[in-house]
């Protein structure tokens, strides 16, 4: 089978790196076409450049990188320094990037390659605030129905908020778009903190990175244990949660994780609740569905599938 087309749209964030890693170690079964970068995790201008940083890494310099929005539709950037340190990428010491960023704003890119490619070939995977998203689907609305898939990491329901009380960090630093992502109509993949939570960077799995013996292993090892220090502290678990990456393991192996096809709506004005995602697991409404909402996942599957395809790079 032909590598599924993608771009990967992202606020790196240690989790968004090994997800890009995970992705451009795959090119059996995926086609990077570009990166997008969005405000999130750290301001653009970090984004930005941490996404070349992890493509340099990769030994992949060719990648298209793009910038995008420089924050959310409707409300002030909130980023998450807390966690992944000052620049994002705190942990391993990597070289500036030299290869460049692309002229074009990630908004057009996104209409462009979705326009030019034949409908329902190109796949989006948002590991970050659905801000380009959303902006390029209020600008050229034709391109919904060309999307084959959404695959992102987003949101919660049984783990409820990890930013606040009620809401997950991606999902609540742009409301509004993830409303109109969730609204779209196109065919859409959750990973929730339901699952990443699952997905936890264990003293042995951090080891079998640090075992790879590469550059790109030493790396992930480094960058896990820099945010594992303050997850385990919040969490009281046994390692760090790898979110995003579990968007481009599904890509390659679907059958590690399950979940329901199920309405979700995103709270858009309750201050309180803001950029909850209301998941009617229980299917106790009568709305229709929209997306596939994760559950759960094979973790030692996970790992294995990470580990394998790092020692590719
Ligand atoms: C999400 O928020 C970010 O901090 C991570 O990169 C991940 O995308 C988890 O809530
Ligand atoms: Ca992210």
């Amino acid at each position: 089978m032909a590598p599924r087309k993608i771009i990967i749209d992202t606020d790196p964030g240690q989790d968004d790196a090994v997800a890009i890693l995970l992705a451009l170690a795959s090119p059996d079964e995926i086609d990077v076409l570009g990166i997008t970068a969005v405000a999130g995790n750290v301001p653009l201008a970090l984004t930005a450049k941490n996404a070349r940083i992890v493509c340099e890494l990769a030994g992949k310099p060719e990648t298209l990188v793009f910038a995008g929005c420089d924050r959310p539709l409707g409300r002030d950037l909130v980023t998450a320094e807390h966690v992944h340190g000052k620049t994002g990428l705190n942990g391993p010491v990597l070289p500036d990037p030299t290869m460049p960023l692309q002229d074009q704003h990630g908004v057009d890119f996104i209409i462009d390659t979705v326009r030019a490619h034949d409908p329902g070939s190109v796949t989006l995977c948002p590991l970050g605030p659905l801000t380009n998203i959303a902006m390029a689907f209020e600008k050229a609305p034709d391109i919904m129905e060309r999307v084959q898939e959404i695959v992102l990491m987003g949101g919660a329901y049984f783990e409820v908020g990890n930013i606040t009380p009620a809401a997950e960090f991606n999902i609540y630093v742009d409301p509004q778009a993830a409303g109109i992502v969730f609204k779209s109509g196109v065919p859409i993949v959750v990973m929730p903190l339901d699952v990443t939570h699952k997905a936890l960077v264990t003293r042995p799995r951090n080891d079998a990175f640090r075992a790879i013996g590469n550059e790109v292993g030493t790396a992930v090892a480094e960058m896990t244990d820099f945010f594992e220090r303050f997850d385990k502290e919040k969490y009281g678990s046994e390692g760090a949660p790898l979110h995003d990456p579990c968007v481009t393991a599904y890509l390659i192996q679907p059958e590690l994780f399950t979940g329901r096809h199920i309405n979700v709506e995103i709270e858009t004005h309750s201050e309180l609740t803001m950029g909850m995602t209301v998941a009617d697991w229980w299917r106790v409404t009568d709305r229709p569905p929209n997306a596939m909402f994760m559950g759960d996942i094979d973790a030692d599957g996970f790992f294995a599938l990470l580990t394998e395809r790092l020692a590719r790079l």
